[in-house]
């Protein structure tokens, strides 16, 4: 099929949507979800309603579980290089089907096609390219014990894992989970976000005809209906997870009651400091992306707290107030669209809320955006203006949480160690960036920020080969090299073999 202008991919999208209601990915089928309840699927760029979800709970939860727990044993025994041949063959599948998935992801999720979801979609790919070639990479060690003696370990699956994600990213965070997973010789149940639902489960579809039935599961809903039912299963080994910290800590208590794993990737309200002697036309393009202005800010790792030294602080401001003003916002399946929407009514009435707490602060000053877009065309969507907030004192709700959104607060500094200690007086502990050309203090930052993820003069994301995660409330465990598949996603067994027989 053509998807060459904005009605192509617009057609193509809400005919996948219409597909896939309803549905869920169980047992290697698409089909129809046990329970009759739906819940409708909003395009928040335009408020309409393109398809219905299956409102899945404990029904759903233990007919998926039940299909991954059998599937279970032939999966993790097989050969590796067969499970790598399938999971090459699976990215295969998804790469022949990227763009199709670019229009679904931005049809539901708001995130412009050309800025944001064609490069996820890839993303997707390479991530599961890439952990397939690890599926032989589950090895153990051995250990010189005393003599004729000899000590091994050996890394073994877990069994069934349950995954949990957002809606932010939907595409890349699908494989994240499945990738080390599955390459580690685990099944999968995965709940997807309630808000965007629909392109992970044409995800599911297409690995159905080439993963043995079982292996990948998934199911729709929301969390306390089906995240928590499929996280409290005890049948499920191991629980992964993206989204809030509020939530990131529910699952931990889940999972205590049966002594399982988590891994949980979570907030961020991250740093991005500026110091006089930087190259600030990088700054200020690293300062834009740090934002994450093509994701309307939705991002875990967005750099949300910027601090700017006095001495280029309004020169650095001004130059970045015109690179957000030139984002172009519209319709994200057009083709000119840079920035879309953020994903729903909820999180755009957050933002809300922070830019009006800004709003009643005394001398905070709102430097750009703090409105909609005038365009008319926009107005049934949930598009809001990139923007910076100056004057917020450090301990105000906008300057300390994670707002989510398109929203970062700036502020000027003279003294490092002072900038220093606020970036670290923080409950997050994801990101963190530092812009200089000193090579000293870039690496006085990295020894004593609190951040699992530091960059020095870049802002990017992670992807596959870059391992990623966070530490206090942004989470625990890292996802995305081989040896955090081992480490979260087998467990070791130690084996000492006597020789026994006195010497022959
Ligand atoms: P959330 O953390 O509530 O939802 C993420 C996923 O967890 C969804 O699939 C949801 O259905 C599931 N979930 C929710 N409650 C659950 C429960 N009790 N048991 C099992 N699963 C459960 O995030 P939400 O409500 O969409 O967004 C709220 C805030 O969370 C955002 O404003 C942002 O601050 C943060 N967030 C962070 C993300 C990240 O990438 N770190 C992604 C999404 C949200
Ligand atoms: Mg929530």
């Amino acid at each position: 099929m053509e998807l060459t202008t904005t009605p192509e991919r617009e057609r193509h999208a809400k005919a996948l949507a219409a597909r896939l209601s309803g549905r869920v990915v169980v047992d290697g089928t698409l089909r129809p979800a046990l329970t009759d309840e739906r819940f409708p699927v909003e395009n928040p760029a335009t408020g309409e309603a393109i398809g219905m979800a299956a409102r899945c709970g404990q029904p759903d939860v233990e007919r998926a579980v039940a299909a991954a727990a059998g599937a279970f044993a032939a999966w993790a025994t097989l050969p590796h290089r067969q499970r790598s041949t399938i999971l090459l063959r699976a990215a295969a599948a998804l790469e022949a089907e990227m763009e199709s998935l670019a229009c679904l992801s931005a049809l539901e999720t708001g995130n412009a096609i050309a800025t944001q979801t064609r490069g996820e979609a890839r993303t997707m790919v390479d991530i599961l390219r890439y952990f397939a070639g690890f599926a032989g990479e589950a090895k153990g060690k051995t250990v010189p014990l005393t003599e004729r003696r000899f000590l091994f370990t050996r890394r073994v699956p877990v069994g069934v894992v349950g995954a949990i994600i957002p809606w932010n990213a939907p595409l890349m965070q699908t494989t994240s989970k499945l990738g080390p997973a599955l390459a580690a010789g685990n099944t999968v149940v995965l709940k997807s976000a309630e808000q965007a639902p629909l392109a992970v489960l044409r995800i599911f579809e297409i690995l159905q005809g080439i993963l043995p039935p079982g292996v990948a599961n998934v199911i729709t809903g929301f969390g306390e209906e089906a995240g928590r039912p499929l996280a409290e299963h005890p049948q499920v080994r191991k629980v992964t997870f993206t989204g809030s910290s509020a939530v990131g800590a529910r699952l931990l208590h889940y999972a205590a009651d049966k002594i399982v794993p988590v891994t949980a990737e979570l907030g961020g309200k991250n740093p991005n400091i500026v110091l006089p002697d930087a190259d600030l036309e990088l700054a200020v393009a690293g300062i834009v992306q740090g934002l994450r202005l093509f994701r309307q800010g939705q991002s875990c790792t967005a750099g949300t707290r910027v601090y700017i030294h006095a001495e280029v602080y309004d020169e650095v401001i001004r130059r970045t107030v015109v690179a957000l003003a030139a984002g172009r916002m519209g319709n994200p399946l057009d083709e000119s669209t840079q920035v879309g929407s953020i994903i729903s009514r909820e999180q755009f009435e957050r933002v809300e809320r922070y830019v009006a707490i800004a709003r009643a602060t005394p001398g905070a000053r709102i430097l750009t955006g703090g409105a909609r877009p005038d365009d008319p065309t926009l107005k049934n969507g949930y598009f809001y203006l990139p923007t910076l907030i100056d004057g917020i004192p450090a301990d105000s709700p906008v300057c300390r949480d994670e707002i989510f959104g398109p929203v970062a607060t700036v502020a000027a500094f003279t003294d490092f160690e002072a900038v220093l200690r606020e970036a670290n007086d923080s409950r997050y502990g994801l990101a963190a960036v530092l812009w200089t050309r000193d090579l000293a203090r870039a690496m006085e930052f990295v020894d004593r920020i609190e951040a699992g993820f530091v960059q020095i003069n870049q802002f990017s994301v992670a992807e596959a080969g870059i391992e990623y995660g966070g530490t206090k409330l942004s989470g625990m465990g890292r996802e995305m090299s081989p040896e955090s598949m081992v480490e979260h996603f087998t467990w070791p067994k130690t084996v000492i073999i006597n020789y026994g027989t006195p010497g022959i």
